[in-house]
């Protein structure tokens, strides 16, 4: 029978635990993050990837894949095409204007094609020949993006007979093909890996979500000639789940470098500008004009709010062709930062990524993490404490940030609004762990880790991999790792804390139980992580007390992964702002 506490956990044979155990070939997961890679996935069976310590390839910097990708979709165009369209035909139509790399198609209320030209130069041809639509009574605002719309001459000609196009898929697998997977897993690794192999971005949804990005900062240009908008946050940090939101910055760091650069003589031009008291009020009112300009011109840009007041303040639209909710943010380096930190962490070792999927679903499941502000704990603070955790293992299995800020070089150098972020961006340079513990005995440690974590003297520091002293009264400090005088986790509430812990201890009492670790001889009862998964002291009830149906018990789970925080709402429809500390 399951029981709960502390005691319990503190009782069990830790040497045991502990005890490193043979490393297995771990599965490794992929990660669509550079464009080589996806093209060795092709060639690879599915579950091998580019990241792990044990892929011996040079990795990418974090800077040249999101160059890569942005040069890429600035070739890809988005198209809204008939329901019914012959792929041959509508390739050979497309290829008038240059030879066409790569495309997809996808659902979302309609059909629509991505499509990745070879040049630049045959996205202003394909624009060329389009024209503005007539609207009868409506007007048009004519405007010159890519995102066409394409109709067919003569439908009843052309349709007939055709079969519809593949549809690649844009959202996490159906609750109950995850849940058979891992049942029917062979062990609890292989489960942690079915589970991030399924719910991390696809190599099309990558390149959506910086298509998507490209198609907004063409509105942007138009206020803005030399911005970027650069997407950040899960949908960058290989910590991304389908369905997960599309956070974007707005910089505008490169206007007005040129001038700077080529001064010369006794002279230096500098552009008249206006000035306001401050970069936030600053912020406020490039967001302001930026949001306007979404809302009036920007296609399929709908439910545009502008959240000024927020501490980063931001504008928040639904992108309706792509399907993505998008935060867009400016002057905030420091996360674009957070997120390269995440990227490298991500790719350091593959069982980085297996736990922090496996941490961010299990919370979710529980109710943990909610896309409604308030006291709960965020996706982001759980990464953060996995990589802590991960820092603590003996051998540590990930490197502190003050060790890869001893490996950075003079190029390295990054402080932003004063705040030294510094750290090393060339992967290569870090030394894969030793460490050999299996995913199995790493998630039962973290529960039991956290279980067990005194929240009420320490702090979580992943500057220096160690616990420390709390500066402040917050029931859980976790140090903001670049503005280290701030608690990324401020937010959370003594009673969320607290459930984060029952949780915690309870799903490692789970993980210790024989019958709940294995799959079951009968194949019919869920075990490891599917038995994890299972909403049990969120209701205040421990698991093996409540013998609800098993229908009942897959059907909570089933909701709870598919309804990520990304697909919640607030009382009025709208998602609303995340605090950000
Ligand atoms: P999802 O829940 O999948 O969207 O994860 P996410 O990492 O994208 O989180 P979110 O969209 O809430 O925030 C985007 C990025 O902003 C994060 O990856 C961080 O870099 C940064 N960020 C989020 N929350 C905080 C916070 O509380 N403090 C600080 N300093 N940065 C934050
Ligand atoms: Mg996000």
């Amino acid at each position: 029978m399951a029981a709960r506490g502390v005691g319990l956990l503190t009782r069990l044979p830790l040497c045991v635990q502990r005890s490193p155990v043979q490393r297995p070939v771990h599965r490794l997961l992929s990660y669509p993050g550079t464009v080589a890679a996806d093209l060795r996935r092709e060639e690879q069976p599915a579950g091998s990837a580019e990241t792990g310590s044990e892929d011996r390839t040079p990795k990418k910097r974090f800077c040249e894949v999101q160059n890569e990708r942005r040069e890429q979709a600035q070739r890809t165009v988005l198209i809204h095409c008939p329901s019914k369209i012959s792929e041959k035909r509508f390739l050979k139509y497309l290829s008038q204007h240059g030879p066409i790399n790569n495309h997809f198609f996808y659902e979302s209320f309609g059909l629509y094609a991505v499509v990745e030209f070879h040049q630049k130069e045959s996205v202003a041809s394909l624009q060329s020949v389009t024209r503005t639509p007539s609207l009868g009574a409506e007007a048009a605002i004519p405007f010159r993006s890519r995102y066409f719309s394409l109709k067919l001459k003569n439908p009843s000609n052309q349709t007939s007979g055709q079969p519809s196009v593949q549809c690649s898929n844009q959202s996490s697998p159906a609750s109950r093909k995850l849940f058979d997977l891992l049942c029917c897993a062979e062990n609890v690794d292989d489960q942690l890996n079915t589970l991030t192999k399924e719910l991390q971005l696809t190599e099309e949804n990558t390149r959506l979500r910086h298509l998507t990005c490209s198609l907004i900062e063409d509105v942007a240009a138009a206020y803005f000639p030399d911005c970027a908008i650069r997407p950040f946050g899960s949908s960058v940090n290989s910590f991304g789940k389908l369905g997960c939101d599309l956070d974007m910055f707005l910089d505008l760091d490169d206007i007005g470098k040129f001038s700077a650069h080529k001064a010369s003589g006794n002279f230096l031009m500098e552009f008249q500008v206006k000035n306001v008291p401050s970069e936030r009020i600053a912020s406020q009112k490039i967001l302001s004009v930026i949001g306007e300009c979404l809302d009036h011109f920007g296609p399929g840009c709908v439910g545009v709010q502008k959240i000024l007041n927020a501490r980063c303040p931001l504008v928040r639209f639904s992108h309706q062709a792509s399907g993505f909710q998008c935060d867009l943010t400016t002057n905030n380096r420091i996360a674009l930062r957070s997120s390269e930190l995440l990227y490298i962490y991500g790719a350091l070792d593959s069982r980085v990524r297996a736990l922090v999927f496996t941490v961010r679903c299990w919370a979710r499941a529980h109710s943990l993490t909610s896309s409604i502000p308030g006291a709960w704990i965020t996706n982001f603070s759980l990464t953060i404490m996995v990589i802590f955790f991960l820092q603590r293992r003996s051998p540590p299995i990930l490197p502190t940030l003050d060790y890869l800020k001893t490996l950075a070089d003079a190029e390295d150098k990054c402080i932003i609004e004063g705040h030294n972020c510094t750290f090393v961006r060339d992967l290569n340079k870090i030394k894969p762990s030793g460490n050999t513990e299996t995913l199995e005995l790493l998630l039962k440690e973290f529960f039991e880790y956290f279980g067990n974590f005194a929240f009420n003297k320490n702090s979580i520091n992943i500057r220096q991999g160690k616990e420390q002293n709390k500066p402040e009264s917050s029931p859980l400090h976790i140090q903001n790792p670049f503005e280290t005088s701030l608690n990324i986790s401020k937010n959370v509430s003594q009673s969320q804390l607290q459930k984060f812990i029952d949780l915690a201890r309870e799903s490692a009492w789970i993980l210790h139980q024989e019958d709940k670790g294995h799959p079951s001889p009968s194949g019919n009862q869920p075990w490891g992580l599917a038995a994890l998964l299972l909403p049990s002291v969120a209701n205040g009830v421990s698991l093996a007390k409540k013998k609800k149906p098993a229908s009942e018990r897959i059907k909570n789970l089933l909701e709870s992964i598919k309804s990520g925080p990304e697909n919640s709402t607030n009382t009025n429809g709208k998602r609303a702002a995340s605090p950000q500390s």
